[in-house]
């Protein structure tokens, strides 16, 4: 893998810190070198200010398992690094630090869409994490399918030989533009492993199409999709939704005939949701309706939430009705979505057991 950090991000650490915050580039460099040697990977880093070494190293990566690009501000203008990453058939995934959608109207715009493999945006730090992983990910390729109008209505469809059941997966990230179904991806690949097909939804968000009523639309949609494809016509579905994508679970979960519902620090309650806690102006009060637990009463139903998540409350799955919850001590709100580790193996157990 190649990680290429582009102008100004030699001053991480000391540049804007209330934007890109206080870690060096050197000690986010030796982050993502551990968090390659997790998956056996070694990393080549790369940091320059200049144009023409940027697109230089963009052409040595070809044949590399993939690059992990933060362009800085030549994301907004430079064509050239543009028509390199298209140049290479090695996947590229842009990574920016900040929310570039949120920022001046200029930085919403980035010349590298359409070229780029993915792009992730406004996690952080954390992004380099998830653009490796996504990487990693697609070594077993999905066939990604429209399955509506509008461009976040797209699904990452693997089915293994002889799959019998297929998981529907739907991400979480309090319906913003800036969480994306990449967070789903390692459950997905495990699931696939043990011979289940998946379906691995990207919906409507806040930023991205508007979340309220589009979220839930876009999963229905991409659920009646799903049951529509010849591949996997008569498997029976199950759902697996984390944090506001469990919410989403839940709902369609009481709509639908689903074999089994699994759902990962779910939302379920937002009376106990704040605004600050990012759930936005535009989420209607009808959320409540949709997804209220009890609509799932009597389902097979299972939550699993950890016990030291500071994102989502575990008393959000305290109040599910009937279903089995299980409460994970020291565990918070994204080990959950790591099945190397014992909570996702949790979070997994019953999933394909449904043929
Ligand atoms: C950035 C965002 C760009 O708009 C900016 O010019 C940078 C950093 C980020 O990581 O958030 O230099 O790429």
């Amino acid at each position: 893998m190649v990680v290429i950090n582009g102008p100004n991000l030699n001053l991480l650490g000391t540049r804007q810190p209330e934007i890109y915050g206080t870690t060096t580039l050197a000690d986010l460099e030796r982050d993502i070198a551990a968090w390659a040697a997790e998956h056996g990977l070694s990393v080549e880093f790369l940091q320059s200010n200049h144009e023409g070494e940027i697109i230089d190293a963009i052409h040595r990566a070809e044949g590399s398992d993939g690059v992990v690009l933060n362009p800085g501000a030549y994301a907004h203008t430079s064509r050239a690094i543009a028509d390199a990453v298209a140049s290479i058939e090695t996947p590229v995934v842009e990574v920016h630090i900040s929310n570039v959608k949120r920022r001046e109207p200029w930085r919403a715009v980035s010349v590298l869409e359409g070229v780029v493999t993915r792009s992730i945006y406004g996690r952080g730090l954390v992004g380099y994490r998830d653009a490796l992983r996504l990487l990693i990910n697609l070594r077993t390729p999905p066939t990604t399918l429209p399955y509506g109008p509008h461009t976040e209505n797209v699904g990452d469809l693997r089915v293994p030989q002889g799959a019998r059941t297929v998981v529907m997966l739907i991400h979480g990230g309090f319906w913003l533009a800036e969480w994306g179904r990449d967070t789903m991806d390692s459950l997905a690949l495990e699931l696939h492993r043990r011979g289940v097909a998946t379906w691995n939804v990207e919906y409507r968000r806040s930023g991205v199409g508007g979340a309220w009523p589009g979220s839930i639309e876009d999963v229905r949609l991409a659920f009646g999709y799903l049951r529509s494809r010849s591949e996997v016509a008569t498997a029976p579905v199950s759902l697996l939704g984390h944090s506001a994508g469990g919410y989403l679970a839940l709902a369609l979960a009481g709509d639908t005939d689903v074999t089994a519902t699994r759902v990962l620090a779910p939302i379920t309650d937002l009376s106990l949701m704040s605004d600050d806690e990012g759930l936005g102006a535009d989420i209607a009060g009808e959320l409540l309706d949709a997804g209220a637990p009890s609509r799932v009463d009597g389902r097979d139903v299972r939550a699993v939430h950890g016990l030291s998540d500071q994102l989502v409350s575990p008393q959000h799955s305290k109040r599910l009705p009937d279903a089995e919850v299980e409460l994970l001590p020291g565990i918070g709100h994204f080990e959950l979505l790591d099945p190397g580790q014992a909570p996702g193996e949790t979070a997994l157990l019953g999933l394909g057991q449904h043929g």
